[in-house]
């Protein structure tokens, strides 16, 4: 096996996925620690944003430093290099976790047994499907009194649409938790809860019937359990990896992250069981993690930490082939070829600069305003790598120059926070009209306060009735060319020049749909 082979066969790159609160820093932590990446709690900084202090500024500026130091935590455990991508925490910036779903190669979920599938969740798990990325689910919070397992698979499947396979059972919960069964090795985890210590007790139990479990779990709690475990090996096939991987079935494994209980089998399965980097396509041709040159995408960039520079790290996720500080990679967009000299790499919660880096890793590329998310580089041209769409925002704003003297600036501010994905620009063809779209208010907050900061610019935003923006395309050129004249005052582009129409209800768009047939909508820029 080349250097190479061996490199991609060892990485797993993977986010955890959650609606805030369900205890993602807390797993994450867990992990590290787990991997000796750091060495004590709470080191792992939470990148929430408290809803109650989200007007203050600060907050969100140290948010963003938290986010780049948190955004890769890369970490060994058991000969394999794991690579952690961190998401948003909050739901307003969940463009910015779609984008970094696309650079995993799996994803763990977690949902708290007390509130069970959570808005943001299902969210989530929707841009999973697209890519059949394969999932795996960590129900949390066993030490508390949650609702019935039963009911939280079947609410997973329900509302997740993927199917389930229990491979860890609870023993009672809340009060009453004594551990985890593990159905795969058919070992008992006994619970204690310490935040401290590391791993729990594991205590052999081959035989169900037999009586050890008694003395463990009590009469009742052992009873339940044998019913349990004969209704789930009747009712759920058998857990099948190729499944798995494609998306199909999650595995599931309860526990409770703060007491780093039940943290390890669902580690130790991951690491067993995750895909090693795959594959990828371009716009162009199929790219093999295994293919000799080097190529990649940037899915996330962070700009300006240092207002006295303007200085942006670009997030690559690593395709193909192996990159090597110092050389020159093609921008694809550009068709222009940039020389990297200052790369890093994130080892848990410290950068480090690299020489070479191997498909499945992420590294970051100091940049000064070449890049721009979605971009490929590339040892040749391969075209662009597919599978990094924007998403129809939820709600718009047109912006308002508040000081003509400062257009340029504001211009230049817009575009280049456009570049890093803070937002979705559109620009109506009638009258240049600029409008902003977002998933979540906070994101014309954050956008007005860096215009300012960072580009000396003022804006308002001005409300707007408008539904969605809808890609538009037909293979009929004719047929487009004309819908764009008849609809001229709601067509738009997009920051790649793409045309876009701007729906202002649903009932409306419906019609217009029914009305021209031969033109498709699509809700995302990729189609
Ligand atoms: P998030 O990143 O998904 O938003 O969640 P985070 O890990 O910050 O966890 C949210 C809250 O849930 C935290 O409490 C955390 O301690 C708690 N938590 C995490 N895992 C468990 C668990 O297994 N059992 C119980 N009972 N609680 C858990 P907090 O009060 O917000 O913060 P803290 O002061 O406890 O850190």
């Amino acid at each position: 096996m080349s250097t190479i082979e061996q490199e991609i066969k060892k990485r797993r790159t993977f986010g955890i996925i959650a609606h805030p609160d369900a205890g993602k820093t807390t797993l994450t932590e867990k992990l590290l620690l787990f991997g000796g990446a750091i060495s004590t709690a709470g080191a792992v900084k939470s990148n929430k944003i408290d809803t109650a202090t989200k007007s203050d500024w600060m907050e969100i500026e140290k948010q963003r430093g938290i986010s780049v130091a948190t955004s890769v935590m890369g970490f060994e455990y058991q000969g394999m290099k794991i690579n952690l991508l961190d998401t948003p925490g909050h739901q307003d910036f969940a463009e910015d976790t779609y984008r970094t779903l696309t650079a995993v190669d799996s994803v763990v979920m977690v949902i708290d047994c007390v509130k069970g599938v959570e808005q943001q969740t299902e969210k989530l798990m929707e841009v999973c499907r697209m890519r059949n990325t394969p999932v795996i689910c960590f129900i949390n919070k066993l030490d508390r009194e949650g609702r019935d397992p039963y009911d939280l698979l079947d609410e997973i499947e329900d509302k997740l649409a993927i199917n389930v396979r229990p491979l860890t059972w609870p023993i009672g919960m809340g009060k009453t938790f004594k551990g985890v069964y593990n159905l795969f090795s058919k070992n008992l985890l006994l619970f204690k809860p310490s935040k401290q210590q590391l791993s729990a007790e594991g205590v052999e139990v081959k035989d169900l019937s037999d009586s050890i479990l008694e003395e463990y779990t009590g009469d009742t709690l052992a009873n339940q359990l044998r019913e349990d475990v004969e209704l789930i090996e009747g009712v759920y096939p058998e857990f099948d990896k190729t499944e798995y991987l494609n998306g199909q079935v999650a595995p599931v494994f309860f526990g409770s992250a703060v007491n780093s209980f039940g943290v390890k089998e669902m580690l130790d399965t991951f690491i067993n069981i995750a895909p090693e980097p795959k594959g990828r396509e371009t716009e162009e041709q199929a790219v093999e993690p295994t293919d000799k040159d080097f190529s990649g995408f940037v899915f996330k960039i962070h700009a300006n930490m240092d207002p006295k520079h303007r200085n942006r790290i670009a997030f690559v996720r690593i395709c193909s082939g192996k990159f090597e500080r110092g050389n020159s990679y093609l921008n694809v967009r550009h068709e222009k070829k940039f020389r990297f000299s200052n790369a890093t790499a994130f080892m848990a919660q410290d950068k480090e600069t690299i020489d070479e880096a191997f498909p499945g890793d992420i590294v970051g590329l100091y940049d000064t305003g070449n890049l721009k998310i979605g971009d490929t580089l590339s040892q040749n041209n391969i075209g662009l790598f597919k599978g990094i769409p924007s998403f129809s925002p939820e709600i718009f704003r047109e912006v308002i120059n508040k000081d003509a003297m400062k257009t340029k600036q504001l211009d230049k501010g817009l575009n280049q926070l456009m570049d890093e994905g803070v937002a979705q620009l559109f620009t109506f063809e009638m009258g240049a009209r600029k409008v902003v779209g977002v998933v979540g208010n906070l994101q014309f907050e954050v956008i007005q306060h860096r215009l300012k900061n960072e580009y000396g610019a003022s804006c308002t935003f001005s409300p707007m009735n408008l539904y969605k923006a809808c890609w538009i395309s037909s293979k009929d050129k004719k047929k487009l060319d004309e819908f764009v004249k008849s609809k001229y005052r709601h067509i738009a582009k997009d920051k790649d020049g793409k045309l876009v129409f701007m729906a202002e209800t649903k009932a409306w768009l419906q019609m217009v749909q029914d009305n021209f047939p031969d033109i498709e909508f699509h809700f995302t820029s990729e189609y």
